[in-house]
């Protein structure tokens, strides 16, 4: 059974559950309607539905408790950080919790999740060791199983910490702008509040990064090469069947590939953002056939 993973995390019984017509689901999702709730949904589209919503979960959660340590290093870069970087975890947690809310209400036991997951959300592989298979049980995006924290190096850990927002954040960032026009009203909604606090991490992380790259280009270099392949990642499969079937039902509105190029070349693009920065980034037709062609998952 392909959903064996929600096993014991429904509220209902899906097996007798009514389910919505496949065609009346179509007609609302095609003439540019929401779903609101279960009973509009095709079991197909609610299985496909909730995995995106845990996997999303799964990586706010992580990330917040990914970005607590920094704030033992922040006020060395400045006093100001202190209220910043706790703002930022803070966020995160909401994050979290804003799509917890979102699975409890089609039925999904997201605190259940939590509890039997919230062992692992801490968990980080040691630094220099790649990502073989995914050691856990929780739907992280892989690149947050990548360590941010360079234990007694607290300039590397705000390195980390800063290219983590400018790059991962942005290229979230542009993911969540599907899942704000996705099909699921709630989903939809509880990204758009989501999506201006990430605008502000992505600030935050171009800020730093045009003042650590002016003081230390060759480590900063270093580490944003080292991050790269880790984020390409993220955008997924080039021909990826799972896309494809997203974006029949709505869950995603773009190509794995026109994701990327956006987060490339958009206006607040990549290429755009490291104007201000001046690091050496990959030319966009170089990134996407390195993309296409597997290489950036061997290095990551
Ligand atoms: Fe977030
Ligand atoms: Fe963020």
């Amino acid at each position: 059974m392909p959903n064996e993973w929600m096993r014991g995390y429904l509220t209902f019984n899906p097996e007798t559950f009514k389910w919505a017509e496949y065609d009346s689901m179509m007609r609302v999702i095609e003439g540019g309607g929401k779903l609101t709730k279960i009973e509009q949904m095709t079991r197909e589209y609610y299985e496909n539905l909730a995995y995106l919503m845990v996997s999303q979960m799964d990586s706010e959660y992580v990330g917040a408790y990914g970005y607590m340590p920094i704030t033992y290093v922040a006020p060395r870069f400045d006093p100001e950080e202190l209220r910043h970087v706790p703002q930022i975890v803070h966020d995160e947690f909401v994050h979290g919790t804003r799509i917890k809310d979102c699975l409890e209400l089609v039925g999904f036991n997201a605190d259940k999740w939590i509890e039997d997951h919230q062992g692992f959300y801490n968990f980080r592989l040691e630094s220099g060791v790649i990502l073989e298979t995914r050691p856990m049980r929780d739907f992280r995006v892989s690149i947050f199983y990548y360590p941010i924290v360079c234990e007694g190096d607290s300039i590397t850990t705000w390195a980390n910490f800063s290219i983590f927002q400018f790059l991962q954040d942005r290229g979230a960032g542009e993911q969540l702008k599907d899942a704000i026009n996705s099909s699921f009203e709630p989903w939809s909604r509880e990204n758009q509040k989501i999506m201006r606090e990430e605008n502000r991490h992505i600030l935050h992380g171009d800020r730093w990064m045009a003042k650590l790259y002016k003081q230390n280009p060759e480590l900063i270099q270093g580490l944003f090469d080292m991050w790269w392949p880790r984020s390409m990642v993220t955008f997924g499969h080039p021909a990826s069947e799972r896309n494809n079937l997203w974006r029949k039902l709505g869950l995603k509105r773009r190509t794995n590939e026109e994701v990327l190029r956006d987060f490339l070349d958009g206006p607040n693009g990549i290429h755009a953002a490291n104007e201000n920065v001046g690091l050496k980034i990959t030319p966009t037709d170089l990134a996407v056939a390195s993309w296409k062609s597997g290489y950036y998952e061997r290095q990551a």
